[in-house]
């Protein structure tokens, strides 16, 4: 996974060759100088600097210890506030990627182990097998072959282990627990996922009443759903019946699966889950097997919507990264859709997969538009040249931290974000005497809370 090349450097007089591991897509460092718990920080953080990798010898905590120290002198140069916040944005990533380049810049040797998994040969390293064998896979070469990762990244693997192996509580799936991996979105920010846990699903294609399964019920949240069509808590039925088990659903761009099994738990009969990220793809069929839904939903490999076999789904959920911004890394593709790319494919290629009384269901924050990256009026553009109204919006305010701490950076904008739950109908689909468009929500104030 990541980027693997060659990485060469000068050590006791010999040339050595080491492999080079990036989960994040760095590239391997060019200049590379052997350092231990001699090496001063301030010299340390002037070579790192000037684009010399320094390749760790000495004890491990000396390494995390100068890792820190380097942090310190990067964060003595804040960024720069724009004179607007489309240009504060800008220098907030330019400094989070020297930030992370620079601290990419301190690597540790990683080891063949005897037993085929990863170890670091330092003093007092953790151990690192199971951690690094679920990022990068096994290791290559004969016991004893070398391969440098950044003391950074190698963190990362490590608390993303923690968090695969513990797994993050999600209120709406009754406190049952999703198990992240490394690169894959993680839903640590719960109020989206209540939005799609609380929006009404729309009737199932020439369905009569569209009851849902209630909390506690069979299929409902905090019970397994076991859910196949015909398991539904309310008899559900076959497509075309009453009740969410005649539903069909796509969950465009799936990362941990996580709405995809709340659909399920609230009875969908059948949910085709997508991503394009291996690690996605694995890590969202391990959650919904971990939750027992794994009878209503399919985990496929698409680029956004599942072959056109699949034909046409009532429900359509994405929640695309929300800024429109490039990714520097691939553990930002996640959280930055280039051009709006995700965002605009799926909304173009909705109405044609999208039942005729279906809803498309776009999950978007709307710090993009606080950011000044990307006004409402373009999202509201894209939604009617796709062809779709806005039949109702939910929204939620941000609870995590950020949001409401007065230093972080850009706080105007976390303060004053909103995450939305759009649901998008076929524009000719209008209930009957329903004058033609009104009104596109456009303020803040939504025509559903
Ligand atoms: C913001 S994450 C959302 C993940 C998940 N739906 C959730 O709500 O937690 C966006 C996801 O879309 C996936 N993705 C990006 N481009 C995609 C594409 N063209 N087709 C399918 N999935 C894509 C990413 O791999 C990532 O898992």
């Amino acid at each position: 996974m990541g980027r693997t090349d060659a990485v060469g450097w000068d050590e006791d007089g010999a040339w050595r060759t080491a492999a080079w591991r990036s989960g994040s897509g760095a590239r391997a460092p060019r200049r590379v100088a052997v350092a231990d718990d001699r090496m001063a920080a301030d010299l340390a953080y002037k070579l790192v600097c000037e684009g010399t990798a320094l390749l760790w010898r000495g004890d491990y905590h000396g390494a995390r210890q100068l890792l820190a120290a380097l942090g310190r002198r990067v964060d003595r140069k804040p960024p720069k506030q724009g004179a607007t916040p489309r240009e504060s944005f800008h220098l907030y990533r330019q400094a989070r990627t020297r930030r992370a380049r620079v601290l990419g810049m301190l690597l540790v040797p990683l080891e063949t182990a005897a037993d085929g998994s990863w170890a670091v040969p330092l003093r007092r390293a953790p151990r690192v097998g199971e951690a690094c064998v679920e990022a990068y896979g096994a290791p290559p070469g004969p016991v004893g072959a070398l391969t440098l990762v950044s003391l950074r990244e190698l963190q990362g693997v490590l608390g993303a282990h923690e968090w695969r192996r513990k797994g993050v509580p999600i209120e709406a799936l009754g406190g049952a627990r999703i198990h992240p991996r490394h690169g894959v979105f993680s839903p640590v920010r719960g109020e989206y996922v209540d939005l799609v846990a609380r929006a009404p699903l729309p009737r199932a294609a020439g369905a009569g009443s569209g009851k849902e399964a209630e909390p506690g019920t069979e299929a409902g949240p905090g019970k397994e759903a076991g859910a196949r069509p015909e398991a539904g808590a309310d008899g559900g039925g076959a497509p075309g019946g009453e009740g969410p088990g005649g539903l069909t659903a796509f969950d465009i761009g799936t990362g941990t699966g996580v709405l995809a099994a709340v659909l399920a738990r609230r009875g969908v009969g059948r949910v085709t889950a997508t991503d394009v990220g291996e690690q996605a793809l694995a890590c969202a069929r391990e959650n919904v097997a971990r939750l027992g839904v794994a009878q209503a939903v399919e985990v496929v490999r698409a680029d956004l919507f599942p072959s056109r076999e699949t034909g046409r789904a009532d429900l359509v959920v994405c929640n695309p990264p929300w800024l429109p911004a490039k990714p520097t890394s691939v553990l930002e593709q996640a959280v930055y859709d280039p051009d709006s790319r995700m965002l605009r494919g799926f909304l173009s290629g909705l109405g044609e997969r999208l039942a005729p009384e279906g809803e498309g269901w776009l999950i978007l924050s709307d710090l993009a538009e606080h950011l000044g990256l990307r006004p409402r009026e373009q999202l509201l553009e894209w939604v009617s040249a796709a062809g779709l109204r806005v039949a109702g919006r939910l929204d939620a305010r941000p609870e995590h931290a950020r949001a409401t701490d007065p230093a972080a950076p850009l706080h105007a904008a976390r303060a004053a974000e909103t995450t939305s739950l759009w649901r998008l109908r076929h524009a000719e689909d209008r209930p009957a005497g329903e004058p033609a468009p009104p009104a596109v929500p456009l303020g803040p104030a939504s025509d559903e809370r």
